[in-house]
């Protein structure tokens, strides 16, 4: 599977939450990467702040800067500044985020970089997969990189009059740069979450993207992934997120013949910040 990005347009639809609901059901050993400009939350979130804050993807990126961009010391210190999201199997990582939106600048032209790393890592012994939380696309400092790699771009929209209307300016920045990048829109979907006045065929009729993933209304399950707690697989949110796998993983498989996997990697690998 490789790389997921997931973001949004406005207001906070639940793409944190539901990255962290796939990162803990998919069948897969997964990696969250919380990649928003605005700051991760899962630190002060659901570990509540129990971790110390000095590990993710800001030290990353200043050891990356350090050595020069040396690739073993990326993959090393990536290792180091993960957090086991259930220990002590480390099937379930979370890369933190920034602490500070003010830091996102640092990383605008290590993006390229890391989403050619992050790529990577379904090659790696053992294999992961990772989710890209790239929060609100709205936000400076976008990372565009992320999604020209990924695999999949899920866009996390709820069924309602102004997410809907929201996504539209957000999908047509997306559809722009996905076909000046990788001239292909086939890794763009659409995740669906709680209820609303829209079936899921109307929101992907008015969006005209699939709707690949649909996640209920579950305050209670959201609450613990927001606010720290039990994670229990067999909730609504978690078995839903379980379920939509199977459709992500046929969306990247669709995209990966309109865009053979090797000359997507290959590309990226080689980025350092000038490529694209
Ligand atoms: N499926 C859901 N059912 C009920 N509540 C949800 C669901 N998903 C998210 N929420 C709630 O919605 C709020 C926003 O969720 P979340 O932080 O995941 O959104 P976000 O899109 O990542 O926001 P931001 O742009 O601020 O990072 C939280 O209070 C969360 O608990
Ligand atoms: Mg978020």
């Amino acid at each position: 599977m490789a790389l997921v990005a997931l973001a949004s347009a406005k207001g906070s639809p639940g793409v944190t939450t539901a990255g962290l609901a796939f990162t803990f059901s998919w069948a897969t050993r997964m990696v969250l990467s919380e990649c928003d400009p605005s700051g991760g939350s899962i630190l002060a979130g659901y570990l509540q702040g129990q971790i110390d804050a000095g590990r993710g993807l800001m030290p990353l990126a200043v050891a990356d800067l350090r050595h020069s961009g040396a690739n073993d010391r990326l993959e090393s210190e990536f290792w180091a500044q993960l957090v086991d999201l259930a220990p002590p199997a480390r099937q379930r990582l979370l890369l933190p985020g920034l602490t500070d939106p003010a830091q996102s600048g640092t990383l605008a032209p290590l993006w390229n970089r890391f989403a050619g790393f992050f790529s990577q890592l379904e090659f790696g012994d053992p294999s992961f997969d990772v989710i890209a939380d790239c929060g609100r696309l709205a936000a400076p400092a976008t990372p565009w990189p992320l999604l020209w790699a990924a695999d999949a771009v899920l866009l996390v929209v709820r069924p309602t009059l102004p997410s809907i209307a929201s996504a539209v300016p957000t999908l047509g920045a997306i559809r722009a740069q996905l076909s000046e990048r990788v001239a292909s829109l086939s890794s763009l979907g659409l995740v669906l979450v709680g209820s609303g006045p829209y079936s899921a065929s109307e929101v992907s009729g008015q969006l005209g993207a699939p709707v690949v993933a649909t996640l209920p209304d579950d305050p209670k399950t959201a609450g613990v992934l927001s606010t720290g707690g039990d994670v229990r697989l067999s909730r609504p949110l978690l078995r839903a997120a379980a379920g939509a796998e199977a459709g992500v993983r046929v969306l990247i498989d669709e995209h990966r013949q309109q865009v053979p996997r090797r000359a997507v990697r290959r590309e990226v690998a080689v980025g350092n910040g000038h490529t694209f």
